[in-house]
């Protein structure tokens, strides 16, 4: 099976898993060295059935932008497929049932886009796929996983509530570069 066979089959598996619900896959390009995962789908991405896509998304591609990339250079997909919701309908975080769901898949899915890179943004996505850690001691750092890169930054939804963050944040985005060309 080729990259784009192996991500519509798993693609397939986890629309059969969930027939019910609005799934999110994917975005960019499965060819990038460089694979970004998020932590799950909120209303805007259920809306456009694409990964980062609203405000936090919006941020991602503009701190992105001013380090020289475009969206299209990377793929983008999220450890979640749909959007956790609260009683009243409101975004909440993923438990931790429903990323041990979705993490052989998540799994697959770096194995099948066979990045050199992968980065992780924020907590739920660091630890889903197991960094331990706290996000403040973690951050900026990288960990050999998957016999791969694993860089961890925040959540830009966190930099939405904490603009004191952002320099960070894009310091953190920074070294994918650096990491690329090693
Ligand atoms: N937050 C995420 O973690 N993923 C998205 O796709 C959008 C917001």
């Amino acid at each position: 099976m080729d990259k784009k066979q192996k991500l519509e089959y798993i693609w397939g598996a986890i629309k059969r898993a969930y027939p019910k619900r609005k799934l999110v896959f994917n975005d960019g390009s499965p060819d990038s060295q460089i694979m970004i995962i998020g932590e799950a789908p909120g209303v805007d991405e259920e809306i456009q059935g694409k990964p980062f896509v609203g405000r936090a998304g919006k941020l991602l591609n503009a701190t992105l932008e001013t380090l020289g990339w475009q969206r299209s250079d990377f793929y983008v997909s999220n450890i979640v497929k749909y959007r956790p919701t609260d009683e009243f309908g409101r975004n909440r975080t993923p438990t931790p049932e429903e990323i041990e769901k979705f993490r052989a898949a998540i799994e697959k899915e770096i194995e099948a886009v066979d990045p050199k890179i992968v980065v992780l943004l924020g907590k739920v996505a660091m630890s889903g796929l197991g960094v331990e850690g706290a996000m403040g001691e973690n951050r900026g750092k990288v960990f050999d996983k998957f016999n791969r890169k694993v860089l961890i930054t925040y959540h830009p939804a966190a930099i939405l509530r904490n603009i004191n963050w952002e320099a960070n944040f894009r310091s953190d985005l920074s070294k994918i570069r650096e990491l690329l060309d090693a």
